[in-house]
């Protein structure tokens, strides 16, 4: 089996893209850098991995991926620091979780060397794409998808695992307001919600865009059988500030084990608060809300960092957060800044350099 980068083979661009693109104001997963990883598993072996230029792929319509959605991926983001040092942030947990969801799918592992190997050589053949700057990073986005040609609904026996990277600014902008959803759900128990699984992305779209004609920016779901349960919001994780508590749901096999939430609570204990996760209801929610002590909503995910939320839908009613002089994301979020851009020590040993 070839899992080694030895024989990587690399084709570069003729002509950069950079200079027709403002660093500065970008959308969010519109423009990709110059160069993509790519490494196919045939029968049973990993193929000689390739970088060359981002374009197109080819694949036969009958792809399985097209058909059942035998896809998942990961979100990971490159800092540079003030003297152009580049890290990225934890990308152990991104190996770790990437192998997770692939092993639910029924997908081989992907060797360590083509994950870790082709983000580190991707960002050093474009490392001027990483925009400076607070808030900007180059936006890593890791996928991996089964090409057999073949319809019939079963595991492939082929795959393939492509490393892209676009420069990036803010996931949000404006004010962001999250609907409790009550009627649909992301997940279910026993199923695919733990995993970054493609179909977990498109199975949220229709009722966000429902949320979206009512004001809001996302949802927050709920467990699929009560619908009492908050879970997460399917772009980042959450967490709620209720009395002198900061508190986000205990994992289950229907919510996303993010790496920012799991970095947020060991900052925050760090920091001596009260840092919990356990079951969260949407009545506890509300009764927190009109009783003035749920103090602060925020999301939590690669993409978004950490997001304050303005207030939450439920049942037709709107509960606003009180605007607060010093907000807890506030703190959270400049302390994780602080680490991501080398600006902090790391007694974690959270951040791997890579340039
Ligand atoms: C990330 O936070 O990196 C994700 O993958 C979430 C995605 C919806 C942008």
């Amino acid at each position: 089996m070839k899992d080694a980068l030895d024989d990587l083979k690399i084709t570069l661009v003729e002509e950069s893209r950079l200079p027709q693109v403002d660093l500065l104001h970008l959308t969010f997963g519109t423009v990709f850098s110059d160069h993509m990883f790519i490494a196919d598993y045939i029968d049973g072996r990993w193929q000689t991995p390739e970088i060359r230029p981002y374009g197109p792929i080819e694949l036969y319509p009958g792809a399985k991926v097209f058909h059942y959605g035998q896809a998942v991926f990961e979100g990971m983001k490159a800092f540079k620091d003030e003297e152009g040092r580049v890290f990225l942030f934890r990308p152990d947990k991104n190996f770790e979780r990437i192998n997770r969801s692939a092993w639910r799918l029924a997908m081989p592992p992907i060797p360590e060397e083509f994950f870790m190997g082709g983000i580190k050589k991707l960002i050093e053949l474009d490392k001027d794409w990483i925009p400076d700057g607070e808030g900007a990073s180059l936006y890593i986005r890791p996928v991996y998808i089964a090409i057999d040609n073949q319809i019939a609904a079963n595991a492939s026996r082929n795959y393939r695992f492509m490393i892209m990277t676009s420069p990036a600014q803010k996931y949000f902008s404006g004010e962001v307001k999250v609907k409790i959803e009550q009627h649909y759900s992301r997940a279910c128990a026993g199923g695919v919600g733990f995993a970054k699984a493609a179909g977990n992305y498109a199975a949220q779209f229709m009722p966000t865009m429902e949320a979206a004609k009512e004001g809001y920016t996302q949802l927050i779901w709920t467990d699929s059988k009560t619908h009492q349960l908050v879970e997460e919001s399917g772009a980042m994780n959450v967490f709620f500030r209720i009395g002198d508590e900061i508190c986000t749901p205990e994992l289950t096999d229907s919510i996303l084990p993010g790496v920012t939430r799991d970095s947020l609570l060991t900052l925050g204990r760090d920091q001596g608060l009260n840092m919990v996760e356990r079951k969260i209801t949407v009545d506890e929610l509300v009764d927190a809300a009109e009783s003035g002590e749920l103090k602060e909503i925020f999301g939590a995910g690669t993409a978004v960092t950490v997001l304050p939320i303005k207030g939450f839908g439920y049942k037709d009613k709107y509960y606003p957060m009180p605007e607060l002089d010093n907000p807890i994301a506030g703190i959270l979020k400049q302390m994780l800044l602080d680490i991501q851009y080398n600006r902090a020590p790391d007694p974690y040993g959270w951040r791997v350099r890579v340039l």
